[in-house]
């Protein structure tokens, strides 16, 4: 049975009668790797301050273990945080950025006397630590020294070697590129199963919290969106605007006839959902790999390419359904301006309630506009040099 670590219950924020936390619910488990996903401003850091004790919800309560800490300040509580910017110590070596937390004397709980820990403790815990993060070796190394991903590897040794409970790590990748990301990501997970502690991490790249987590929460607008495993999110998003967060989606007006059946485009389509009103309006995902390319007269609807993108293992083929342009991903060539039929299993369709993001997103005329835009951008120096030929 997972333990339950963390509770918020109904926390908002308010900044000058502003809210930007909005009746926040939300529970972590020991142990659990839990991701906060949103856009920029969606209340994610905000959510993050709130459990590490830096910032106080203007109403709702904080609970550790089902005790009360909403006022219980941040170094008295089992959490530590990696900030993206973490300010490592330029004048100590990676040893003693390491070592610095465990050199301050702590309050014994029970006695209150202020203990400071032996010299031997603190060398086998940094050398444990260094272990951890891959940095055996480096102990003497001045942090100025190191690439970027050794330096975020020295703050997550650094917030890790005080045994919280739960670490706290906001955007910790941002600074490092894409293929230092894709490593450090494996390198944190290896850590967090390794020392068995919870992480609650912050990110606003899907893929990075679908790689990563165990339970993914998605924001937005101060508001939780939907709390699932990576799995639930991308399969069953609960409403347009985590169907079009959580990689790529055709999202389309539909009807829901009968459990079972819905209707696009006036056209009837099997599906596996239930549970609707008669006849209800709804949203209906189709992601762009669950569509089959058919001869035009064997096809469920008939549409015409519009636009091709050649992406290695697929192509990204736009095709204009009666005005509606899906992406549709496909080892299939068609040339643009082809007519073509698809074919969409019931399982590859996804019903949803209407919500407010109805009709927002889920089209992707915009989509082949901005490969219009790269192709055109690619076109303009070549204008130049022409021009400066004439001269
Ligand atoms: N101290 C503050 N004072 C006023 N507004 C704030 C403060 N901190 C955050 N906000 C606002 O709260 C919203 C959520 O911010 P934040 O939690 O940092 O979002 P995220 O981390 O998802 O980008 C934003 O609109 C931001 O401008
Ligand atoms: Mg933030």
């Amino acid at each position: 049975m997972p333990k339950e670590l963390i509770r918020l219950s109904d926390c908002t924020v308010s900044f000058d009668g502003e809210v930007v936390l909005d009746k926040i619910n939300l529970y972590i488990n020991d142990k659990e790797f839990l991701t906060l996903l949103g856009p920029s401003g969606c209340g994610k850091t905000t959510t993050l301050r709130i459990i590490g004790g830096f910032q106080a919800p203007t109403a709702g309560d904080v609970l550790f273990d089902g005790v009360r800490i909403n006022d219980v300040p941040p170094h008295k509580r089992a959490v530590n945080t990696v900030f993206q910017k973490y300010a490592l110590f330029p004048h100590l070596n990676v040893f003693e950025n390491i070592a610095f937390g465990l050199r301050i004397p702590k309050a014994d709980p029970e006695t209150g006397k202020r203990e400071k820990l032996s010299e031997e403790e603190i060398q086998r815990r940094v050398m444990e630590m260094l272990e951890v993060v891959n940095l055996k070796g480096f102990e003497r190394r001045r942090v100025n020294q190191l690439s970027g991903g050794q330096q975020q590897r020295v703050a997550i040794a650094r917030a890790l070697v005080n045994q919280p409970k739960v670490l706290l790590l906001d955007e910790p990748l941002g600074a490092l590129d894409l293929k230092l990301r894709k490593d450090m990501q494996n390198e944190l997970k290896r850590i967090q199963q390794a020392m068995g502690i919870t992480f609650i991490y912050v990110t606003h790249d899907q893929e990075e919290a679908l790689a990563m987590s165990d339970t993914v929460v998605v924001m937005d607008q101060g508001k939780i969106q939907q709390i699932g495993t990576p799995e639930d999110i991308y399969n069953e998003p609960k409403n347009a605007f985590v169907a079009d967060f959580i990689g790529e989606s055709n999202i389309l007006d539909g009807i829901m006839r009968a459990d079972g059946v819905v209707e696009i485009f006036n056209r009837k389509f099997q599906c596996l959902d239930k549970g609707f009103l008669p006849d209800e309006p709804v949203d209906v995902v189709i992601r762009p790999e669950d569509v089959d390319i058919v001869p035009e007269d064997q096809g469920q609807l008939k549409g015409t390419v519009t636009s091709v993108t050649f992406k290695g293992v697929h192509y990204d083929t736009i095709v204009d359904f009666y005005g509606f342009k899906w992406l549709i991903q496909t080892t299939d060539f068609c040339p643009v301006d082809s007519h073509i039929g698809i074919k969409i299993d019931p399982d590859g369709i996804h019903v949803m309630k209407k919500s407010q993001y109805s009709g927002l997103f889920g089209d992707y005329s915009s989509y082949s506009e901005e490969y219009d835009e790269i192709g055109d951008a690619t076109l303009e120096p070549e204008e130049e040099e022409e021009e400066s030929h004439e001269e």
